[in-house]
């Protein structure tokens, strides 16, 4: 079992978000899940062109470094998102490696798996950012199982403070793999999107049966 987390900050080893993350990483770590940081500040990722040729077959025109990110998405249970607060938003390296999900959210290649979102800031907008980050899950497929926000302002020892949070809920994704609770809400708003999704994956049923055959395989669309 694995939980990775992607992190949104620019400052690398000095971010406090990627410390937050760190420390969720760890209650999953004593939870006896095997763990991954994806740190954002460590790769070089373009923006989204809308140019659209992912949806032909799964593949990006830019060779950078998003593919290997997302394949270690998909070699994890459970993802952890987490970002700085950015003028009441997600950082832009966040936003941007979350448009270059658009494939995996339109094949919902990613769902089925558990998550949760970080956010830290240094006065406001933390539970905004965790609440659009948690939506984002949703949109891929992925049931959040909560999350948390942290404000810098609030002390230098704010992240401490939050270690006993953060860490419990690392532990608390962990456990949803094994118990897989049920988010009707969500599972409402999700199983909408795939409705929305359907048409996509019918579309381009000559380009990519493999997916096609997979989303009747989920019982997500009707064989016609
Ligand atoms: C471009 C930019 C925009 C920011 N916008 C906000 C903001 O709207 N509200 C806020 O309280 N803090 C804001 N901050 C502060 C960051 O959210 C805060 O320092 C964050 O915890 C940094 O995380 P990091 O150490 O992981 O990079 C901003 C910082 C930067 C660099």
């Amino acid at each position: 079992m694995k939980i990775a987390a992607i992190v949104g900050s620019p400052r690398g080893m000095r971010s406090r978000t990627r410390k937050l993350a760190g420390l969720v990483l760890a209650g999953a770590e004593s939870a006896g899940a095997g763990v991954d940081l994806i740190d954002l500040a460590d790769l070089q990722i373009v923006p989204c062109t809308a140019c659209e040729s992912c949806s032909l077959d799964g593949t990006c025109v830019f060779a950078d470094d998003f593919a290997a990110a997302y394949d270690r998405m998909l070699d994890a249970d459970g993802l952890v998102l987490a970002s700085p607060v950015y003028v009441d938003n997600v950082s832009g390296q966040m936003k941007v490696f979350i448009d270059r999900l658009a494939d995996a959210i339109h094949y919902q290649t990613l769902a089925g798996k558990y998550g949760c979102s970080l956010a830290t800031t240094q006065v406001s907008g933390g539970d905004a950012v965790v609440g659009y980050l948690n939506h984002a899950l949703n949109y891929l497929g992925v049931a959040a199982v909560g999350g948390m926000s942290v404000a810098l302002d609030d002390g230098p020892e704010a992240i401490d403070r939050a270690e006993p949070a953060a860490r419990d809920l690392g532990r608390r994704l962990v456990r949803a793999l094994g118990d897989r609770p049920r988010y009707p809400d969500q599972e409402a708003e999700m199983a909408e999107n795939r409705d929305y999704f359907a048409g996509i994956v019918r579309a381009n049923r000559d380009w990519r049966p493999d997916e096609y055959e997979r989303w009747v395989r989920e019982g997500w669309i009707r064989d016609e």
